[in-house]
Parts: C-alpha cells; sequence; structure tokens
C-alpha cells in the first residue's frame, strides 16, 4: 500500500476520464467518527492481500498542496471562513488532489481509497452551513468534473455516538467538531440523502458496529460493485 502521494509534482498532468483507467476509485463518507479512516486501512490491506495495489489518501488533504489548504481549514476558530469561501478552498484543494495524485494512480492501474471526497462538501458546506446545492455543484463541475468515484461507501452512525468515539481519541480537536450538534445532524441527514439520489454509487453502511463486523459490509460492497474482477474471488 503506498501511503504517500506519487512523485509527479511541478509537471503537467492531464486528465484522463475516469473510464480510461484502470484502476478503481473508491471514497468513504460520514460524519465525525464514524471510523473511516481505520476502514480505509482495513479495506487497503484486504485488497492488497487479493495482489490489488492500493492508494489511501484524504480530503481534505492528499497531496502536498491540498496539505497545506487542510491546515488553514481545520485549526482555527469556528468562524474563520464565511462557509462559501470554505467550500472555495475545499473544491481548490480538491482540485489539486486529484490532478497531481488520484488520477495519475488510477491511470498506474492502482486502486484509489480517499477518506472523503465531493461528497463532503455538499454535506458539510452544503446541507451543514446552509451553502446553496446550485453553487456547490458548478464547483463541483468546474474541480472534478466526471471523476466521480465508482464507489462511495457511506459510514452512518448517530451524531452523539461519533462524538463520543472522536472525544477519546487524543489528537487535537478539529474546527468542525467544535461547530454545533444541530449543524452535524443536518450533515448526517444530507449525506443519507445524497446516497438516496444516487443509489448506484453510494451504499449506507451503519458505522455503530465493531470495526471487523463494519469491514465485513464493506467488503461485501466492493466484492458486489467490482464483481467483474477476478482477483476479489481468490
Ligand atoms: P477529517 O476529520 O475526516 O480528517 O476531515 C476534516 C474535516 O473537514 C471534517 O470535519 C470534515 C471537513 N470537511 C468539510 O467540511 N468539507 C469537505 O469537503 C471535506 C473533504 C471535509
Amino acid at each position: 500500500m503506498q501511503t504517500h502521494p506519487p512523485g509527479v509534482w511541478g509537471t503537467k498532468v492531464m486528465t484522463p476520464p475516469v473510464t480510461t483507467t484502470t484502476g478503481r476509485f473508491i471514497s468513504f463518507e460520514g460524519g465525525e467518527g464514524a471510523g473511516k479512516s481505520t476502514q480505509s486501512r482495513l479495506l487497503c490491506a484486504r485488497l492488497e492481500n487479493h495482489g490489488i495495489e492500493t492508494l489511501a489518501t484524504r480530503e481534505p488533504g492528499g497531496s502536498p498542496g491540498a496539505e497545506h489548504i487542510r491546515n488553514l481549514l481545520v485549526s482555527g476558530a469556528v468562524g474563520r471562513w464565511e462557509p462559501l469561501t470554505e467550500a472555495l478552498l475545499h473544491n481548490a484543494a480538491r482540485r489539486d488532489h486529484l490532478q497531481r495524485v488520484i488520477l495519475p494512480a488510477l491511470t498506474r492501474g492502482v486502486w484509489v481509497i480517499s477518506d472523503r471526497f465531493a461528497d463532503s462538501t455538499l454535506a458539510y458546506q452544503g446541507y451543514g452551513q446552509g451553502v446553496a446545492h446550485e453553487k456547490l455543484n458548478q464547483m463541483r463541475d468546474l474541480a472534478v468534473g466526471d471523476a466521480m468515484p465508482e464507489l462511495t461507501l457511506m459510514l452512518d452512525i448517530p451524531v452523539a455516538d461519533g462524538f463520543a468515539r472522536t472525544h477519546s481519541r487524543a489528537d487535537e480537536t478539529s474546527r468542525y467538531e467544535k461547530m454545533d450538534s444541530a449543524m452535524h445532524e443536518r450533515l448526517r441527514q444530507g449525506f443519507l440523502a445524497i446516497a438516496a439520489a444516487e443509489p448506484e454509487r453510494c451504499r449506507v453502511l451503519s458505522a455503530a458496529a465493531n470495526a471487523d463486523n463494519v469491514h465485513q459490509l464493506i467488503w461485501q460492497s466492493v466484492c458486489e460493485r467490482f464483481v467483474e474482477d477476478a482477483r476479489l474471488n481468490g
């Protein structure tokens, strides 16, 4: 498994449509404390056991430039950014991540597993912070185009249970975790609405169970979605 972006910095990277690539693009989505990073790690390890090369990445971040933007977004006062500005920053980071890391990896045949992608902006800045969905969709068209994940695993957990998990972690509380619980409730409903609108791409899985059980549900979804890949049955 690669955990660092490949070395394509400073070079011009073409934007092949995802359909011409051989790697697969999977995203994890969900609110705070849903266990996305643990599940992303478990999925990569399982895919590697089946002979599939993977790249574990995340948003905001995932490329050197996007990691700089991440620092601006996750730290500081809750009101540091006006929500539309915040959405633009997330999309700028996403564009860099896609161009410099995700698309080159897919072209090399690597499976890319991203801890968050474009749905997070619609859920957090749209449903959560009230930016008009039409504006967010325009930004997504510009930054992402057709390069959406082929499978999105939405890990769903009640807001209070998710927070109980994040507060027991040692790492610094992020700016988003300081936002009020009504905002987190709205974005949870937002993720469910996104999944209902795109059932082909999205699978909603309860994240309340222990990590091994959630992983089994994820593995089942991956095998169903990519049934044509014989390596998954090996
Ligand atoms: P993380 O905690 O999953 O690493 O993500 C950092 C925070 O960024 C998380 O609280 C959700 C937030 N976020 C957005 O608000 N919009 C976005 O588009 C993305 C990718 C993340």
